[in-house]
C-alpha cells in the first residue's frame, strides 16, 4: 500500500497565493509510485476542500473565490489510530485516510504553528515546525528576542506596541534616536516584505510606525543596512540532526511582493536564474526569484553563516526544512541573521538541487524524518495513572 501523503495549503494568510504556487511545485515533485497524493486546499476562511482540480494550478483562479463552486468540502477528524478525511456531503462519497500531513503553507493563521496545532492533536506525523518552532518563526519580535539570548547576529533592534504607542512615544522616539536613522519598521507577523517601511529621519517616525500598526498589534523597528547584500540557505533536520544547502544572493535589492512573486511587475529585464529549476507543470513562485548560487562570499562569511543557520534551526525549535536569511552590510561585511521561513517559499528546492538533491527527493527526506519523530515522539510518555479524579467521584 502506498502512504498516503496529504499536502495541506493555502489558508487565512496575505501568502495564501503564494503557497498555492509552493504546494503545486510539491504535489507535482513527490513521487507517485510510492505516495498517494492527496491536496487539501485551505480556504481563505480556513475550511478544508479537496477535489482533481487541484492538481493543476491552471485551475486555481477558478475557484480561489468560491472553492464550494468546484472543490469537494472535507471535514478531517481522528478515527481510532486513523485520520480521515471526508467528504461533508454525500452519503457514499470516497473517503481517504491519511498517512503523513505535508504543509506547504506560508503566514499567518497557518504557517504560524497553528496547522501543526491542528496536525497534532489529529496525532499525525507531519513534515514541518511544531507549533512552538512555526509561532516563534513567525512573529519576528519573539524571533529576535530569542536570537538575542542566543547570541546570534543581529542588526539593533526594538519592539513597539499598538498599546502603548500614544502614550509612551517619546521612550519610543528616544530608541528610534539612539539607533539612528534611516531604520526599518516592520510589522511583527507578516512576510513578503507586506507593510514594511523606510524611516528615513525623526520626522517620519510617527506616521511610518501608525502605517506598520494598522498591520499588528506589534512592529519591530531596527537599523536599516542602506548598503545591503542578501544571502539566503536552507536547513533540513529534524531534532536531533541538521545540515545546511548552498547559499543563494539574491540580487533584486529590496524585495517587495511584486519582484518576489511576479518578477514580470517588479524586477523588468532581470535574469530568472531560478526559472529553470521550476518543477515540471508547476509555476516558479519563489523560485522565480533573481539568484546568484552559490553567493560570492569569503570563507569566514560562508563559515559564519553555515554555524549561524545551524544553531538558529536548533534554537527556534525546527524541523523539516527552513530558510534562514542574512544580510552583509558592504560597509563593513558584517554577517547579520535577518529571519526565518519555517516553510519556506518552493521549500527551497532550487538551494537543494543545487547540492544534488533533487526535488522529490527532499520531500521523501522529509517525509521520513516526519515518520522518525513521530515514531520517537510515541516512546515518551505523556500520560500516567493517577487516581486524582477519584477524589471528585459521587461517594
Ligand atoms: N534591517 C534592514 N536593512 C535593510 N533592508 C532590510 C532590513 N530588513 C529588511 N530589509 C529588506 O526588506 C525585505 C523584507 O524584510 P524581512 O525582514 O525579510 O521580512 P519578510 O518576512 O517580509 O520577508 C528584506 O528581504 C530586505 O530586502
Ligand atoms: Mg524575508
Amino acid at each position: 500500500m502506498k502512504i498516503c501523503v496529504a499536502v495541506f495549503f493555502g489558508g487565512k494568510s496575505t501568502e495564501h497565493e503564494i503557497s498555492c504556487i509552493s504546494a503545486n511545485q510539491a504535489i507535482h515533485a513527490l513521487d507517485k509510485e510510492k505516495y498517494e497524493v492527496l491536496p487539501i486546499y485551505i480556504s481563505k476562511d480556513n475550511e478544508f476542500y479537496i477535489g482533481e482540480e487541484l492538481f493543476d494550478l491552471a485551475n486555481y483562479s477558478s475557484f480561489i473565490n468560491d472553492p464550494a463552486q468546484v472543490l469537494k468540502k472535507v471535514t478531517i477528524y481522528k478515527d481510532g489510530n486513523a485520520v480521515k478525511v471526508k467528504p461533508v456531503k454525500g452519503l457514499f462519497a470516497k473517503e481517504y485516510q491519511i498517512d503523513v500531513a505535508f504543509p506547504v503553507v506560508h503566514g499567518t493563521n497557518v504557517e504560524d504553528g497553528s496547522l501543526a496545532g491542528f496536525l497534532q492533536m489529529l496525532d499525525l506525523p507531519y513534515t514541518s515546525c511544531d507549533v512552538l518552532g512555526g509561532a516563534l518563526g513567525q512573529d519576528k519580535a519573539a524571533m529576535k528576542d530569542v536570537f538575542r539570548a542566543e547570541g546570534i547576529p543581529m542588526v539593533e533592534y526594538f519592539v513597539v506596541y499598538n498599546s502603548d504607542f500614544e502614550e509612551n512615544y517619546n521612550e519610543y522616539l528616544a530608541q528610534a534616536k539612539k539607533l539612528g536613522f534611516p531604520l526599518i519598521a516592520k510589522p511583527a507577523n507578516l512576510g513578503s516584505s507586506i507593510g514594511i517601511e523606510v524611516i528615513k529621519n525623526q520626522k517620519e517616525f510617527k506616521e511610518k510606525v501608525s502605517e506598520c500598526l494598522r498591520y499588528d498589534f506589534k512592529v519591530v523597528v531596527e537599523t536599516m543596512i542602506e548598503d545591503l547584500k542578501e544571502v539566503n540557505i536552507s536547513v533540513i533536520g529534524t531534532n536531533d540532526s541538521a545540515r545546511v544547502s548552498a547559499i543563494e544572493e539574491v540580487t533584486n535589492g529590496f524585495l517587495d511582493f511584486d519582484k518576489k512573486y511576479q518578477p514580470g511587475k517588479g524586477s523588468k529585464g532581470a535574469k530568472k536564474l531560478g526559472a529553470k529549476a521550476g518543477a515540471k507543470g508547476a509555476s516558479k513562485g519563489m523560485a522565480s526569484t533573481i539568484r546568484k548560487v552559490p553567493a560570492d562570499l569569503t570563507a569566514k562569511q560562508k563559515k559564519t553563516i553555515e554555524d549561524t543557520a545551524l544553531k538558529v534551526f536548533r534554537v527556534l525549535n525546527s524541523f523539516g526544512c527552513v530558510r534562514i536569511d542574512f544580510m552583509i552590510d558592504r560597509k563593513n561585511n558584517k554577517v547579520y541573521c535577518n529571519e526565518i521561513n519555517t516553510i519556506p517559499g518552493s521549500l527551497a528546492f532550487y538551494l537543494w538541487k543545487e547540492d544534488g538533491i533533487s526535488f522529490d527527493k527532499e520531500c521523501d527526506e522529509l517525509i521520513n524524518n516526519a515518520l522518525y519523530r513521530y515514531a520517537k515522539k510515541s516512546r515518551k510518555t505523556y500520560s500516567f495513572d493517577t487516581n486524582i479524579l477519584d477524589n471528585y467521584a459521587k461517594k
